[in-house]
């Protein structure tokens, strides 16, 4: 188990030895801690983040389980908070930048490897990103009066699974040994994902932004691909910044669509040939961007298996796919 362990502090180290663990997707283990899964690297730096984080007025906080739609999501809100941009034409942040490198993940970028960041003075909204479920989030997002924003993307959990499928196809290192379709199936209806179980990850953000939907934006992957433009204007207006009527005259929030959207972003220089966070190349998170994909896939007891068991675990919350 000492493969990625290396850069651990030796609190870190002694920690996971009383965490349970389990066969990993991309790294030997994932550990429970604090009721998700994590990758050891994932939990020193969710504990700095948790222990040194302090919100500041109109933070925004991309949240999302991985493989849902974050790239997306990530390009959408930069693009919406920073249109100024968009008059930059051909010199727009997101033609030469993967969104990774524009909203920086507060495990993997902002608190990764004992780093502490420097806290911006700019009067701006700060973009940062998560994958750390809503519960487990530093009270000061979470706080009510707090002003950091929080949009979270979903999707149905199908789909979800076949692109973490094939991601870690493309990612599971050799020397780990063989992960098969029917036992990621397995390790998937369990929980064991990262930052899963992945029904508790929905929940804890669906319940919030039932509860305080000045606080989380819920949004789904499969709606906003239905229509874009209704769901730009909801996140606009719940960041604060809604599209003026003269903006959506001048097609505003089509142009922020186009520029996003899949068919654009995949065919980018940098998101073909480039290299961003942890240092793995682009291309990896441009697949297909279908939704349904996973009729292809799934043998019908495995549909029937997924099924109840999302019935069994959103039954009475009003969320549904
Ligand atoms: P598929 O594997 O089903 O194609 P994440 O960004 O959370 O890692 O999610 C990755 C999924 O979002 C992949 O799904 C990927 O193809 C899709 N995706 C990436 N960019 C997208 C975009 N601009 N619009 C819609 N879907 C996108």
């Amino acid at each position: 188990d000492e493969d990625d362990h290396q850069e651990l502090s030796q609190d870190t180290k002694e920690f996971l030895t009383t965490l349970p663990k389990n066969k990993g997707w991309r790294t030997r283990h994932l550990y429970l801690f604090q009721g998700f899964w994590c990758q050891a690297k994932e939990i020193q730096a969710i504990l700095s983040f948790q222990q040194h984080f302090r919100a500041q007025a109109n933070d925004i906080i991309v949240a999302s389980i991985p493989k849902t739609g974050t790239t997306w999501l990530k390009a959408l809100t930069f693009s919406v908070v920073n249109r100024n941009l968009l008059s930059l034409g051909e010199k727009h942040p997101l033609l030469t930048s993967n969104p990774h490198d524009l909203v920086p993940f507060l495990e993997y970028n902002l608190y990764a490897n004992n780093n502490i960041p420097a806290v911006s003075d700019s009067t701006s909204p700060r973009l940062m990103a998560t994958h750390v479920p809503f519960q487990a989030l530093p009270d000061s997002i979470r706080m009510e009066s707090g002003n950091a924003r929080v949009v979270y993307i979903s999707r149905n959990p199908f789909d979800t699974f076949i692109s973490i499928w094939h991601f870690m196809s493309k990612l599971r290192p050799e020397e780990l040994g063989p992960f098969s379709f029917k036992e990621a199936f397995d390790t998937y209806c369990k929980g064991v994902i990262g930052y899963g179980p992945y029904w508790e990850h929905m929940l804890g953000y669906w319940k919030e932004s039932l509860e305080n939907p000045d606080k989380v934006l819920f949004l789904k992957y499969e709606e906003m691909k239905e229509n874009i433009t209704v769901h730009l204007k909801r996140l606009a207006e719940f960041l604060g910044c809604p599209f003026s009527a003269e903006e959506e005259k001048a097609g505003v929030i089509e142009e922020v669509a186009k520029l996003c959207s899949f068919e654009n972003l995949k065919e980018l220089d940098v998101n073909k040939n480039g290299k961003s966070i942890a240092n793995f190349e682009n291309k990896h998170l441009f697949r297909t961007a279908k939704v349904g994909g996973w009729r292809n896939h799934f043998t019908p007891s495995m549909v029937e298996q997924l099924s109840t068991l999302m019935e069994q675990k959103l039954a009475g919350s009003g969320l549904s796919f």
